[in-house]
C-alpha cells in the first residue's frame, strides 16, 4: 500500500507535478529540484515571491556533492549529528543548481528529513526534491495531510499521507556560508544543541540578523488578529467585549463568558507539536481575537517564541 503510493508520488515528480510531502517538521510542497517548470508551479501555488529560495531535500549525505560545491568540516559535524532530522544547512551551491532554487544567491539550503514517508519517497526518487512548507505564502504551515489540501486544494497533484508531523515547526536553518555559523531560523534543534556539537558559541546578536528577506516579514500568521499577552495582563480581558480565545500554558479561570480558554502543554516540544494545528483550528472558529500567553525567554522555547511572535505580527 505504502509502496504503491510512493511509486505514484515518484511518477507525479517525474511528470513535473506537485506533491504534498510529510516531513517530521511540517508538510512540504514538493517538486523535482531539477525541473524549472515544476519549480515555477511551486511559486504559483503558494503565491510566493520568486526570489525566495527553496530548500532541497535529499535522502542521504552522499548526495550532498551533487548540490553543494564545498562541505566544510563544520557542515560534516552537524550533518552527522542531526541528519536525518529537522536541520537545514545553507552551503555554497554547486554549479548548475537552478536560480529558482537559490533565489539567485551563491548558496543552497539543503536537508535530509527523517520522516519515514519522506525517506521512502526520496530514496525511490533518487534525486533532490525542492519543498517549501505547503501553505499559501504567509499562512500557517500545515502539519497534517488534510491541512495541505485545505491550503492548496487542486494546485497539488497528490498528497502523501504521513499522519500528524512529530515536531510541528519548521527546521532550524544554520547558515554555514559565512565566516561564522549563523542561525537564520530557530527550530527544535536549539542553539545549545548546535554549540555542543561545534564546540563554539553562537552570538545572540548574529541570531537576530538573518539575511533572508522572507524571514523578516510577518509569517505563519492566522487570519484572526493575534496578540501576545503577559499573564499579569489577563485581568484586562475580563472587561473585553469581543468573542475571543486565550491560549495559555497554565490553567486560568476567566469569568468573562466571551473568552474561551485553551490550555497548551507547558513543555516546548509538545507545544511546538500542537502549535500550528491549534492556530489553524482556532482560526476557523470565528473569534474576533486570539490572545496568546507570552512564551518563556529560555533557549528551548526559541522556536515556539519565534513562531508566536510572527503569528502576532512582531518580528522576534
Ligand atoms: O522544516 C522545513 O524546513 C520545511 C520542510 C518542508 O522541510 N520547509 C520549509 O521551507 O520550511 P520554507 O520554504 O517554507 O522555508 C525555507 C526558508 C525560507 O525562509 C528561505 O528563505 C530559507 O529557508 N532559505 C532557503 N534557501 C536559502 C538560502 N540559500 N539562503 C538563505 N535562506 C534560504
Ligand atoms: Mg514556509
Amino acid at each position: 500500500m505504502l509502496q504503491q503510493s510512493i511509486n505514484q508520488a515518484v511518477e507525479v515528480l517525474r511528470r513535473g507535478g506537485l506533491l504534498g510531502l510529510p516531513t517530521e517538521t511540517v508538510y512540504g510542497l514538493a517538486a523535482d529540484a531539477k525541473n524549472p517548470e515544476a519549480l515555477r508551479k511551486i511559486f504559483l501555488a503558494k503565491q510566493r515571491p520568486m526570489d525566495h529560495p527553496l530548500i532541497v531535500h535529499i535522502a542521504e549525505i552522499s548526495q550532498l556533492s551533487e548540490w553543494t560545491s564545498h562541505v566544510s568540516p563544520m557542515a560534516i559535524k552537524l550533518a552527522r549529528a542531526f541528519w536525518p532530522g529537522p536541520m537545514t544547512l545553507i552551503l555554497p551551491k554547486a554549479k548548475g543548481v537552478l536560480d529558482l532554487i537559490t533565489g539567485k544567491q551563491e548558496t543552497i539550503g539543503i536537508r535530509i528529513p527523517s520522516h519515514p514517508v519522506a525517506q521512502a519517497l526520496l530514496n525511490a526518487f533518487g534525486s533532490g526534491v525542492a519543498a517549501p512548507s505547503a501553505n499559501r505564502f504567509g499562512h500557517i504551515s500545515p502539519t497534517t495531510a488534510e491541512a495541505v489540501r485545505e491550503e492548496l486544494g487542486d494546485a497539488v497533484d497528490m498528497v502523501l499521507e504521513g499522519g500528524q508531523c512529530e515536531i510541528g515547526v519548521e527546521s532550524t536553518i544554520i547558515d554555514l556560508s559565512r565566516e561564522e555559523p549563523v542561525i537564520l531560523r530557530p527550530g527544535m534543534i536549539s542553539t545549545a544543541d548546535i554549540e555542543s556539537i561545534l564546540h563554539c558559541s553562537l552570538s545572540s546578536k548574529q541570531n537576530n540578523t538573518p539575511r533572508v528577506s522572507g524571514s523578516l516579514e510577518v509569517h505563519y500568521a492566522p487570519t484572526t488578529p493575534t496578540e501576545l499577552m503577559k499573564r499579569e495582563d489577563f485581568q484586562a480581558l475580563e472587561e473585553i467585549d469581543l468573542v475571543s480565545v486565550l491560549v495559555v500554558r497554565k490553567p486560568v479561570v476567566m469569568h468573562n463568558a466571551l473568552i474561551k480558554v485553551v490550555l497548551m502543554p507547558d513543555d516546548p516540544k509538545q507545544y511546538a507539536h500542537d502549535i500550528y494545528q491549534t492556530l489553524r483550528e482556532l482560526d476557523k472558529k470565528g473569534f474576533k481575537r486570539i490572545f496568546i500567553e507570552t512564551i518563556p525567554e529560555s533557549i528551548e522555547w526559541a522556536a515556539v517564541r519565534d513562531r508566536m511572535s510572527r503569528a502576532a505580527g512582531l518580528s522576534h
